[in-house]
């Protein structure tokens, strides 16, 4: 199991450490998929990467809790072992296949890299491993592409090369990272299947950080909601799409362009998500919420049980 328990991180800002994720808790099952949704800042990039400790060489400290796989912590890894456990058993997908890819080398070089590095395989088997690895990810004339360059490639085809290099060395779990945000929406539901199809024949559990709630309910068996750095509700996806309690999974799943009529303008959340260093004591979305009190700005607000699955940040008990 993939557990990060009350991990809170920091950056560097103009006023010095600044936290920007405080005590998130989640936990991936093997073969299941957490959703991690939430709008632009909230810190779920943040997140994502901390599982694979790649924040820590652009300044993202860790300021408390831990990342726990099948009861080991990451933080323990020597640098050895990490290079191993990257790849080997937690993988990337990232937004952007083109920065994730290096442009002077081949994909046929890359690819034999990263699966030289974890397999321990001869030049020769890495290459048929690579080719096997291009096929499964529904690619054609494979032998082609591994002598091309990834500018030479659209950016559906790189995000397959990026898939496939993700899952070459069978982790056991995937992070991805808005994986279809860059690509064309007729690629999208391409890629998505594919996601789906890999993550279900391999049972890999999988970290699906997305604004794209069609796409969360697609995939997912669990969704944590994040606001400014919290997670403020995290249930099973069923409980998400048929009675989301915080008033912003409510704006969010309001916004979808699937739920407004043809011709409506879509709605939007007025304001802005606060950015670290601008929060507040008591509830973050309080100046954005039609339902805000008094009460809300008392005191920091913990993440309560409203049931043995769902989750809830929020003091209200009517959110009619
Ligand atoms: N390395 C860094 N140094 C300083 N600030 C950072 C760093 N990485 C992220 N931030 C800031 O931390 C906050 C959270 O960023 P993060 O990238 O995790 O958001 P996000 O939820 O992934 O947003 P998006 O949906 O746009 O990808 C933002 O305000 C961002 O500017
Ligand atoms: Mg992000």
């Amino acid at each position: 199991m993939l557990e990060i328990k009350n991990l809170s991180l920091g950056i560097h800002t103009s006023k010095g450490l600044t936290q920007a994720v405080s005590d998130v808790s989640f936990q991936i099952k093997p073969g299941k998929v957490l959703g991690l949704v939430g709008e632009s800042g909230c810190g779920k990039t943040l997140t994502a990467q901390s599982i694979l400790r790649l924040g820590e060489h652009q300044g993202v400290k860790v300021m408390g809790g831990d990342v726990l796989l099948n009861g080991k912590s990451v933080f323990d890894l020597s640098s050895k072992q990490l290079c191993q456990f990257r790849g080997a058993q937690v993988s990337m997908v990232f937004q952007e296949p083109m920065t994730a890819l290096n442009p002077v080398f081949s994909i046929g070089s890359q690819m034999i890299e990263v699966i030289r590095l974890h397999l321990g395989l001869s030049k020769k088997e890495a290459r048929q491993r690579a080719v096997s690895l291009l096929k499964d990810v529904g690619l054609l004339k494979v032998e082609r592409i591994l002598d091309q360059y990834p500018d030479s490639l659209s950016g559906g085809m790189r995000q397959r090369v990026l898939i496939a290099m993700a899952i070459s060395a069978k982790p056991a779990y995937i992070i991805a990272d808005e994986p279809t945000t860059a690509l064309d929406v007729s690629v999208q539901s391409k890629i998505i299947e594919l996601l789906k199809k890999l993550q279900r024949e391999n049972q890999v559990g999988l970290l699906l950080v997305s604004h794209d709630f069609g796409l969360i309910a697609e995939l997912a068996d669990d969704v944590a909601v994040m606001y400014a750095g919290q997670i403020v509700e995290y249930a099973p996806v069923n409980a998400i799409f048929d009675r989301p309690l915080h008033p912003y999974t409510r704006f969010l799943m309001a916004c979808r362009p699937e739920v407004v009529e043809d011709g409506q303008a879509l709605p939007v959340i007025e304001g802005h998500v606060p950015l670290p260093g601008q929060w507040e004591k008591g509830c973050r979305f309080y100046h954005r919420c039609h339902l805000h009190q008094d009460q809300c700005r008392e005191s920091d607000i913990a993440l309560r049980s409203m049931d043995d699955q769902q989750k809830l940040r929020c003091v209200l008990d009517d959110h009619a």
